[in-house]
């Protein structure tokens, strides 16, 4: 079978894309797959490359042969060698490991449905709605999932920002995060100490999104986990932490020059970790998420309320990421369930 990794892509996650691609492609079974490597540029090309080195060592970028999907429902790749030969390749399964805007948002997946491609992961609406801020608090709304309290503001509403402003004070206390629904990456969020970065933030999520969210903080602990599968099959792995390096600077320097660090099994309350578990199931249904997600929480530090943050369609897939590690924690090491999601793909 014929599966093609795409990677890379418009989205300011480009890099992390990258590596997670050859990672993915390592736990590729190369005996029941022909893998074909597509990359996106920065600038949105599409290229063939030719190997997994050339992903890790960025020279798939000066690859000369463009690759596209056909739109028809042929399920075929056209490699273009210049504009006199055109190469058609028949393909089963498309990998899609981009993370963000234009990959991890329901784009590709639209893409891959019109030409009647199976693909790995989430489908277009699961997808749309998980990068979306916004529904995806209306979903978690209605499943009765904890998540921060927001209040939702359009940019036309900042004609009269005054307006905006007191709608905000009279139901939120500052700091709030201000956040462009739609984004990614964490692109245009910025923290409102006051009235003055409250009206700045709003203007620059603005220019990322007609939606904006303007969120309660939450000061808590940050808690990951891995759900795979679909439907009534879906099964949530144990949690993994994630802990600022700046957090472990103050009392262990060895930890000083990490940027995170991820943590497995970390000390919560049994009660703690299974509501986790639940929610993000119920959550990951709710959302009619398929094959795999990661789904993020905060355990509030002075209630300990456990409060959902968001779903993660196409997790990093890096050496410390922290979907694999949960997986492996599960008794799922990447061999297998990477291989179990091109399965998947064909149902
Ligand atoms: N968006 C990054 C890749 C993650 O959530 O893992
Ligand atoms: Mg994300």
């Amino acid at each position: 079978k014929k599966v093609v990794v795409v990677y890379g892509g418009r989205s300011s996650e480009h890099e992390v894309s990258c590596v997670s691609a050859a990672t993915v492609i390592d736990a590729i079974d190369k005996e029941k797959y022909d893998i074909i490597i597509v990359g996106i540029t920065k600038d949105g090309k599409w290229l063939l490359a030719d190997s997994v080195d050339s992903i890790r060592d960025g020279s798939w970028r000066k690859s000369k042969v463009g690759a596209v999907i056909s739109p028809d429902t042929s399920r075929q790749l056209l490699l273009i060698y210049d504009t006199e030969k055109v190469e058609k390749i028949k393909i089963d399964v498309v990998f899609p490991v981009l993370h963000g805007l234009f990959g991890e948002d329901g784009t590709i997946q639209g893409l891959l449905e019109m030409a009647s491609i199976p693909y790995v992961g989430c489908g277009h609406l699961a997808s749309a709605i998980t990068m979306d801020k916004f529904f995806t608090k209306v979903i978690a709304d209605s499943v009765n999932v904890a998540q921060a309290s927001y209040v939702p503001v359009r940019s036309f509403e900042l004609e009269d920002v005054e307006k905006v402003v007191e709608k905000i004070e009279s139901a939120k206390e500052y700091p709030v995060f201000v956040k462009p629904s739609n984004a990614g990456s964490s692109v245009g969020i910025t923290k409102a100490h006051n009235r003055e970065e409250l009206i700045e933030g709003l203007k620059l999520a603005a220019k990322h999104d007609t939606k904006i969210l303007v969120e309660e903080t939450i000061n808590g602990r940050e808690i990951e986990c891995a759900v795979y599968g679909y439907g009534g099959n879906a099964f949530a792995s144990g949690v993994g932490e994630i802990v600022a390096a700046a957090e472990f600077y103050d009392y262990d320097a060895k930890y000083n020059n990490a940027a995170s660090k991820t943590v497995l099994d970390p000390d919560i309350p049994a009660d703690k970790l299974e509501e986790i578990r639940e929610a993000a199931v119920k959550i990951y249904r709710a959302c009619d998420c398929f094959g795999m997600s990661r789904v993020d929480f905060f355990l509030e530090k002075d209630t300990n309320r456990v409060v959902f943050n968001e779903i993660n369609t196409i997790p990093g897939h890096t050496s410390i990421s922290m979907y694999p590690m949960l997986m492996e924690r599960a008794g799922h090491p990447m061999g297998e369930y990477v291989n179990n999601l091109l399965e998947m793909a064909y149902e």
